[in-house]
């Protein structure tokens, strides 16, 4: 995670950026550090990324890189406003946990990291699911695949405001999913719907309360206040929703998922 010592909304590259609303800063760390908290209530160890001045988005820590079994596949940005990122989630990777443990890779091809990459481990032996449409080349999920060595199965975003794949879809556990449906192309859809039958439907209510852009940790769904329908499905479903106010954060176009990048040794 990143503490969002810098973050504004001072350039608009999704349509839930606003630039002539001002940002509570000290609201945005105070949310910002309960949800570091909660994680780690929860048992679970959070590193922190040094954050850079003139970089206001890198509190949506997911974005800069995307991890399975020690292999990390970097990002590179859509956007320029976004693109130093790229090398501020290496640097971590190398100094702060050692290179030893972790083989890092250059990308050729745009992606956004986690925010367009998720992973299940338990599906079909290891499966990766990858969004394209708005920011990841569509390129660059074969390029994963390559890089990572597991199967990637290329989803088509179809709505701007799911510009990311964790706006859409979550990881429940290591090999269910929930989604909403409508965020993806008819024929995504599809592909979907055969992947994961006992999938956890969300609607496009769900979706915009940023009920999909949890964090789960097989048991516990962690998801922001707002979302309370989405908390209800989880829990019919078996999980234990934990909730986060994370209302700052949503003006940058992000919630829980955006902020918490996983580290898959
Ligand atoms: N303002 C950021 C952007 O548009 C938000 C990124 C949200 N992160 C995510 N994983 N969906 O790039």
């Amino acid at each position: 995670m990143c503490p969002p010592k810098h973050f504004t909304v001072e350039y608009a590259i999704n349509p839930w950026m606003d630039t002539t609303v001002p940002v509570d800063a000290a609201l945005a760390v105070k949310q910002w550090d309960l949800l570091r908290t909660t994680l780690v209530d929860l048992g679970h160890t959070v590193h922190l990324l040094d954050p850079v001045a003139g970089l206001p988005d890198m509190v949506y820590a997911a974005n800069g890189a995307f991890s399975v079994d020690g292999r990390v596949y970097g990002a590179r940005f859509r956007h320029p406003q976004r693109a130093a990122e790229a090398d501020a989630h290496r640097a971590f990777y190398e100094k702060t946990l050692g290179q030893d443990n972790w083989h890092l890779v250059r990308p050729e091809h745009v992606n956004e990291g986690e925010g367009d990459f998720a992973y299940l481990p338990r599906a079909y032996g290891g499966l990766i699911l990858a969004g394209h449409g708005f920011r990841t080349e569509p390129a660059a999920h074969a390029e994963a695949q390559e890089v990572l060595g597991r199967p990637v199965v290329s989803l088509r975003l179809v709505d701007p405001a799911f510009y990311h794949l964790d706006t859409a879809l979550a990881a429940l556990d290591d090999h269910n999913v929930t989604y909403y449906p409508e965020a993806f192309s008819p024929s995504s859809q599809r592909v979907l719907r055969q992947l994961f039958p006992e999938a956890v439907i969300a609607d496009r209510a769900d979706a915009e309360a940023f009920g999909l852009n949890l964090v789960s940790d097989g048991r516990h769904v962690i998801l922001n206040t707002e979302a309370t329908a989405m908390a209800d499905k989880v829990r019919a479903a078996g999980y234990a929703p934990v909730h986060v106010e994370l209302t700052e954060l949503k003006r940058g176009g992000g919630s829980v998922k955006c902020a918490v990048a996983e580290l898959r040794p």
